[in-house]
């Protein structure tokens, strides 16, 4: 059987950033706090012509501008998020129409929380191994705005963006080894958004006790599927991937979860002392941090975030990684996580966007920030001076039907 992955990728992020900096200032907390404690330097803020649509077609379209695939090639089209714009008409068909896509495809939105855009990359890799796909290629985009109250300790790991894939048997950028995955669920409530609500509701520290509880019962489940269940794996975690993606709600969530994931590593495998180079900052350093760079600057995308994490180490570090084994975490509050594992691709050490737009952001003050978030919803703003993307947010019209954005 072919191998199948990530043939092409490009992201998109809003053009505003706000400095934790600043925000610490006007909230009256330590900036250490925010830059150290949540290992964070900035995030992105969505203006009000832009939202979970315009983000998933602006991170797509340069894919199709650039040749990377063509339109009658896409005939599964799916778009995860966790900020829908309409409880029936899925944010994938507005997709779809913006990007001119070709009718002969399925299309369609996935939601559990952060996990969602797993749940799409899961789905694509499985329908083209299965052969279903007839020699053509899933597009997957993860977008989302992630807000939370002004004022309230999620503030600080807000964030937006959109992370656009090609998944095909021609895995350039990454192969995803689609046979061997680990899976956890639990109903909790760590994490939600009721239906008339913009801003998530959070039990902030339970939130991150079952992240790592998720992981543990993910990758346990991944150990299991490698060895016909024995869960006692000859080498150490560190010897068998140099590479390892999480998802990303701050940055120091990351280097908990590392820390977890070797330490739960180390007791499966029954040893009595535990490697020291296991436990020291130098496995997350050199494993785990070079690919937070995004994430620190963007905050947190929900589902796009793990795949920010993938962008940065394709278009910063592919080169080098030619061939490295990668481990990928990705959890949804709720809860589903899923671990799975790859191998950086040929093709790896392509621009991805990250770079470029990043370069391009402007910073916007507090009080900007916050003049943007009590906005009315519908705000028909016309793109800002600077606006990067191609299509932006026109408001709605008679029964509020959404306009389709419109091309910028
Ligand atoms: N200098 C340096 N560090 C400082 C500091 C200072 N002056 N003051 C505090 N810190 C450290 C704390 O020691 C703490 O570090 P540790 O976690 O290593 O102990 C860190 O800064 C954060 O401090 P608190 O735990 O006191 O922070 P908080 O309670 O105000 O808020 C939070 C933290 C709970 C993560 C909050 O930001 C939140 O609710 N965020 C949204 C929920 C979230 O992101 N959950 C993550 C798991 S769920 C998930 O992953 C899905 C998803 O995307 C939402």
């Amino acid at each position: 059987m072919r191998d199948v992955g990530i043939e092409s990728l490009n992201v998109y992020m809003p053009m505003y950033s706000l400095s934790l900096a600043e925000l610490a200032k006007a909230r009256g907390v330590d900036p250490q706090k925010y830059r150290l404690g949540l290992g964070l330097e900035a995030m992105a803020i969505a203006p009000p012509c832009e939202d979970a649509v315009t983000l998933a077609a602006n991170a797509a379209a340069p894919l199709f501008e650039r040749g990377l695939v063509e339109r009658d090639e896409i005939a599964l089209l799916l778009v995860a998020t966790e900020s829908a714009v309409d409880h029936a008409k899925p944010v994938s068909i507005f997709v779809h129409e913006l990007l001119r896509a070709h009718p002969a495809c399925r299309t369609y939105e996935l939601k559990h929380a952060c996990y969602g855009g797993t749940a799409a990359l899961m789905t694509a890799t499985q329908w083209i191994a299965s052969g279903a796909s007839r020699g053509r290629k899933a597009l997957v985009i993860a977008t989302d705005i992630a807000r939370y109250d002004i004022g309230s300790a999620g503030e600080p790991t807000q964030g937006a963006g959109a992370v656009a894939m090609v998944v095909s048997d021609v895995p350039q950028q990454i192969a995803i080894d689609f046979r061997r995955s680990g899976s956890f669920a639990e109903g909790v409530f760590d994490f939600w958004r009721p239906l008339d609500r913009r801003e998530a509701l959070v039990d902030g520290q339970y939130s991150v006790d079952c992240y790592l509880r998720a992981l543990d019962g993910a990758y346990q489940d991944f150990e299991r599927a490698g060895r016909n269940g024995d869960l006692k794996s000859p080498l150490p975690i560190t010897d068998r991937f140099g590479v390892f993606l999480y998802h990303v709600p701050f940055p120091k969530m990351a280097w908990k979860a590392h820390r977890r994931l070797l330490e739960i590593d180390w007791r499966l495998r029954d040893e009595e002392e535990p490697p020291e180079e296991c436990f020291a900052q130098g496995s997350f350093e050199n494993s785990v941090s070079p690919y937070l760079a995004a994430c620190r600057a963007v905050g947190n995308s929900y589902t796009a975030s793990l795949y920010f994490c993938l962008a940065t180490l394709l278009e910063s570090h592919g080169e080098r990684l030619r061939g490295e084994q990668a481990a990928l975490f990705s959890y949804g509050s709720g809860c589903c996580a899923e671990f799975f594992n790859g191998v950086v691709g040929p093709g790896a050490g392509v621009e991805t966007g990250v770079q470029r737009l990043l370069a391009q952001r402007r910073p916007i003050s507090v009080a900007e920030y916050e003049a943007m978030r009590t906005g009315a919803e519908d705000d028909k703003s016309a793109p800002p001076d600077g606006f990067q993307g191609r299509f932006h947010y026109a408001g709605t019209e008679r029964d509020r039907r959404r306009y389709l954005p419109v091309s910028g």
